[in-house]
């Protein structure tokens, strides 16, 4: 199936979600999706920058450079939702003095690989790691300034539910920011980008990690994901208002930001 018909054919179905190219039970999604997690999480660093190239560290800067915390703040906080290993935390914390980044993860096994790095890097005391579930956050409402979220929406089995759940826990005035797959529109930059995912990206998850159906469930999840201008709307429906977005490489990844007014 094509990364289009798959996008097309992934929308609607109450009750249902869709775990790559199959249909699975809403409530089964998570389960699936953390036993991926489980497997990968060793491996997850190393292989994002063999299947991007190392692109994923440019779209990750760029969000946080759009984010651009204060440069020194004593109040700022920030929650990073499926922040997994800690990437955007700990671009945070280098570019801003004083602000401290809690990295909100279901999976347990990611977390861990975060904190080990954060105590490598001396963050332990600015960047904290928190088992948190995006549809239920653990947090008080208008608690932080900002919510970012890199690469994890797709793979939450009630996106409407997370956004709300940003929304919830964001002050007034506070700034949702999501990096995430999204729609290439350029013609053959598209069917060279689904060549390279469909017959690199599990081969090389097969070579580098010794597991292919993780990273073939990544590709598929990818190709289900709604296009920007469906996402925008979804960000719109949970309350955010001015919501923009920007492409990042052609839109194979795009970066969607809103307030909470
Ligand atoms: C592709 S990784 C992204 C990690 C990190 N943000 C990055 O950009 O490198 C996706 C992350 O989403 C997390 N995740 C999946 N479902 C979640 C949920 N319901 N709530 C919170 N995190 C979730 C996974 O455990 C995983 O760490």
């Amino acid at each position: 199936m094509s990364g289009r018909a798959a996008r097309a054919h992934g929308q609607g179905q109450a009750r249902r979600a869709s775990f790559g190219f199959r249909e699975v039970d809403l409530d089964e999604k998570q389960g699936l999706v953390d036993e991926v997690f489980d497997r990968v999480a060793p491996r997850y660093d190393l292989m994002n920058d063999f299947m991007s190239g190392g692109l994923h560290r440019l779209w990750k800067d760029a969000l946080v450079a759009w984010l651009s915390p204060p440069r020194r703040t004593r109040s700022y906080e920030v929650l990073d939702v499926a922040g997994g290993t800690g990437d955007i935390a700990f671009r945070i914390a280098g570019r801003s003095e004083g602000v401290r980044v809690i990295v909100g993860d279901i999976n347990k096994e990611m977390l861990a690989v975060g904190q080990e790095r954060a105590a490598t890097r001396g963050l332990d005391g600015t960047v904290t790691f928190e088992e948190a579930n995006a549809e239920e956050l653990p947090f008080e409402g208008g608690r932080f300034d900002a919510v970012t979220i890199a690469f994890g929406i797709r793979n939450v089995p009630r996106i409407d539910a997370a956004l709300g759940e940003a929304f919830r826990v964001l002050k007034p005035g506070g700034r949702f920011l999501c990096l995430e797959f999204s729609s290439v529109d350029i013609a053959w930059l598209d069917r060279l980008y689904e060549l390279y995912s469909f017959n690199v990206i599990p081969a090389l998850g097969q070579l580098v990690a010794g597991d292919r159906q993780s990273y073939q469930y990544l590709v598929e999840s990818i190709a289900r994901f709604p296009n920007q201008a469906r996402f925008k709307m979804m960000i719109e429906r949970a309350g955010f208002q001015k919501v923009e977005y920007r492409n990042l490489t052609g839109g194979i990844a795009a970066i969607h930001s809103g307030w909470k007014l």
